[in-house]
């Protein structure tokens, strides 16, 4: 893993130009916006079959964007679409995707619960020729993927980690700080990334003991969050600061996501009194926009899910037309079978300054949603 995220960190400029080149949303240079209308003029003819779609679970409420959006923009371009949610549960993703298959499915599109436990159905989709495309998580150990469409998750933790060290101010502060560490569910192939990025910026400070992690949990598998569940996270914090912060100042929490900072921040506004720590966060879910608003947390990711969704469907008609999809990324992501070639969008940081900008001017929420 330390050689990938090395490789990535390497990829890491050019894979900023390139994203500043070819702009994940639409509005991009005048170079950027012909492409996009010559693919949208070829999506409204080629965009003919059944594509399978399917999804972790709804009760995260990221993938029920994910999963209307691709249903939504799947229908304008002419597709018929099959949506499935498999609530967490691997196996019940196994039975919907071998369903898609015997189901006329002609491309398939997955957001993975568990990245290594898919490959009985993907070996079928092999064998009748059905491709695969994996969606914001990379499934691994499988030939059938045949391209990744994401955000940068590397991106994201590393944003989360300089968060951090901008407003401890950990090159001039003196410190130490205390901060705990919430990553989230071992089988998602993107917590390395989300993990490893903010380490990669934190750890030299835990190293020099500016930050001092006082539950001693540290290890990716010690802070891991079993299904991203937030009562699993609140659990944990609820330990956490019993044996730890009785009298101690909690200057920080490193949370992976929002399903995350919300078991944390339920747990703090439950068993703590101390100054309220600096907590990140991941995808503007809206009860994590209105803590934002309440002052209980500091800042989330904003990966905009429409936006995702439009560059999977310029995947699949470039692949319904036999072609070749645009990609950004032809070196980073390894499945244990080879390179995917990969296209990731753009990541932003979101808080008190640029929410409205972010996620109401840009449609994501009206202002009622986050009230
Ligand atoms: C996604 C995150 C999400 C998490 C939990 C990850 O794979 O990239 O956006 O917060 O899963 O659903």
């Amino acid at each position: 893993m330390k050689k990938r995220m090395k490789k990535i960190i390497s990829l890491g400029v050019a894979t900023v130009m390139m994203l500043s080149l070819v702009a994940c949303s639409s509005s991009g240079s005048g170079g950027a916006d012909k492409k996009e209308d010559k693919t949208t003029t070829e999506k409204t003819e080629s965009g003919t079959g059944k594509v399978g779609v399917a999804m972790p679970t709804k009760d995260l409420q990221r993938w029920n964007q994910d999963g209307e959006n691709m249903k939504k923009q799947l229908e304008d371009a002419g597709y018929e679409v099959d949506l499935q949610y498999a609530s967490n549960d691997p196996a019940t993703q196994v039975s919907q995707i071998e369903n898609m298959i015997s189901g006329s499915c002609k491309l398939l599109v997955i957001a993975s619960i568990d990245g290594d436990s898919l490959g009985t159905p993907l070996a079928t989709a092999e064998e009748e020729n059905i491709p695969v495309i994996s969606y914001d998580r990379l499934i691994m150990n499988s030939s059938a993927i045949k391209y990744y469409a994401t955000f940068d998750n590397y991106l994201v933790g590393q944003k989360q980690g300089e968060y951090i060290v901008d407003k401890l101010d950990l090159e001039n502060a003196a410190g130490p700080f205390n901060m705990e560490i919430f990553t989230g569910d071992p089988g998602d192939n993107n917590v390395n990334f989300f993990y490893g990025g903010a380490m990669d910026v934190l750890q030299p400070y835990i190293d020099s003991g500016k930050l001092v992690v006082q539950s001693g949990q540290v290890k990716k598998e010690e802070v891991a969050t079993a299904d991203w569940s937030t009562e699993k996270a609140q659990a944990r914090m609820d330990a956490i600061l019993s044996s730890n912060y009785a009298d101690k100042k909690l200057d920080v929490v490193l949370c992976s996501n929002d399903s995350t900072a919300l078991g944390v921040t339920n747990s703090l506004e439950a068993n703590y009194t101390g100054e309220w720590p600096i907590i990140t966060g991941q995808d503007c879910d809206k009860p994590n926009v209105k803590n934002m608003i309440a002052g209980k947390q500091s800042m989330s990711v904003f990966k905009d899910t429409r936006k995702l969704a439009e560059q999977t469907v310029k995947m699949v008609d470039a692949i319904m037309d036999g072609g070749e999809a645009e990609t950004n990324d032809d070196k980073s992501y390894d499945n244990g079978t080879g390179v995917i070639p990969t296209y990731l969008c753009d990541p932003t940081v979101v808080t008190l300054d640029n929410y409205k900008e972010m996620l109401i001017d840009s449609g994501y929420y009206t202002e009622a949603d986050i009230k």
